[in-house]
């Protein structure tokens, strides 16, 4: 057995023909050893390769429930955290590129969010008042951050019955780090938009007078998904000129008005269950990341279904793409020498307050 990792030079110089049959024989070599979990934002040359495929609600189950030594995740990074933290001791996450990050994730950290629950304490007691609401797209530390002070984790599927937990138990919500998965749940829940508060991380008490944030429900970390920015009302507006009986269905990262010129809202697997089952020859337009949608595309072009794509660019999840046939081969055949790479481990203290957090989401989802 060789001490040091394979070096992933070698492979970066292969091509994804020559790595797909070796993942296939790495899989079989690995057997029960292994599980493969695949988020649908992942390019169709990995997704195959996937055991499981999902959102990030269902992939967290999956790892949560899974048997397997090694959780190899093709998504990013804080989906490999979530594994780790909800798998047993024994098991090992691992994440092909750990350069496989989430630019929204990384709109808030620790310290600026212990930074505005200090400054909040200035104008009310937040931990008698406030309930702190993560988006799993977020390290590991401010789940953490949320199971210390009371809170809780959502994802796109369950963030309605999140926040009605949350308002069960304190009046206001401080949702961090995407504020249109906050306002278009909150908006929908019947909370007014004067009633949801942008909280400016940059600025001092969050930009926000004393008044705005006695009157907020819900403070909004102004963290946002580049992805889902890139689709606009008047994409939709055009498609039904074109088409008055297509349907829109778009991803709750996207913008409110986005959202509310959609007829249906919800997390990727939400989106794909809810084409695959309409009536064959619909007319679809999606507002989510391009290699879900061309993939859906292929699949329901048998069955008469025209699904398009929101955005005239092309708009992919950068991050998601680092993960190639490449670095998932690399992965594997370090694993059949024996050696772990990029294995993601979230410190102990930190995990278990986290998985406090993210216990109590599992307890309330649908
Ligand atoms: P889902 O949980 O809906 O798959 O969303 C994850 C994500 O990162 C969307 O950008
Ligand atoms: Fe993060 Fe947006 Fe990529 Fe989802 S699509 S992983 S929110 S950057």
């Amino acid at each position: 057995m060789q001490a040091t990792a394979i070096d992933i030079n070698p492979y970066t110089l292969m091509t994804d023909e020559e790595c797909e049959a070796r993942i296939d024989v790495a899989r079989r070599t690995l057997g029960e050893r292994l599980v493969i979990l695949g988020h649908h934002y992942q390019r169709d040359e990995v997704f195959r390769h996937a055991d499981y495929s999902g959102d990030s609600l269902k992939l967290s189950r999956e790892a949560a429930n899974s048997k397997a030594e090694y959780i190899v995740f093709c998504g990013v990074h804080f989906m490999a955290e979530v594994a780790d933290i909800l798998s047993r001791p024994e098991q090992v996450a691992i994440l092909p590129d750990l350069a496989a990050g989430c630019s929204m994730a990384d709109m808030a950290n620790l310290a600026n969010v212990q930074r505005a629950w200090r400054e909040l304490g200035q104008v009310l007691d937040p931990d008698q008042s406030v309930t702190p609401v993560t988006y799993i797209n977020s390290a590991a530390d401010l789940k953490a951050f949320c199971g210390e002070h009371g809170g809780i984790v959502c994802t796109s599927t369950n963030a309605r019955q999140v926040l009605e937990w949350s308002f069960s138990r304190r009046e206001k919500v401080l949702f961090f780090p995407d504020q249109h998965l906050g306002r278009n749940t909150g908006y929908t829940m019947g909370i007014p938009l004067d009633e949801m508060v942008v909280w400016d991380y940059e600025q001092p008490m969050g930009g926000l007078s004393e008044e705005q944030i006695r009157k907020a429900r819900i403070i909004l970390w102004k963290g946002f998904c580049s992805v889902h920015q890139m689709f606009r009302p008047e994409h939709i507006d055009r498609f039904k000129e074109k088409y008055p009986d297509a349907k829109v269905i778009s991803h709750p990262e996207a913008s409110f008005e986005v959202c509310r010129k959609s007829d249906y809202v919800g997390s990727t697997e939400y989106i794909i269950k809810t084409i695959r089952a309409s009536a064959p020859g619909t007319r679809w337009l999606v507002g989510t990341e391009l290699n879900l949608v061309n993939r859906l595309h292929e699949e329901c072009k048998a069955e008469g279904k025209s699904v398009h794509f929101m955005s005239p660019t092309v708009c992919m999840c950068s991050t998601m793409f680092r993960i190639d046939p490449q670095h998932l081969l690399w992965t594997l055949e370090n694993l059949i020498d024996g050696r772990v790479v990029n294995q993601v481990k979230v410190p102990e203290r930190e995990a278990e307050l986290a998985r406090l957090a993210l216990d109590r989401m599992l307890e309330v989802s649908p």
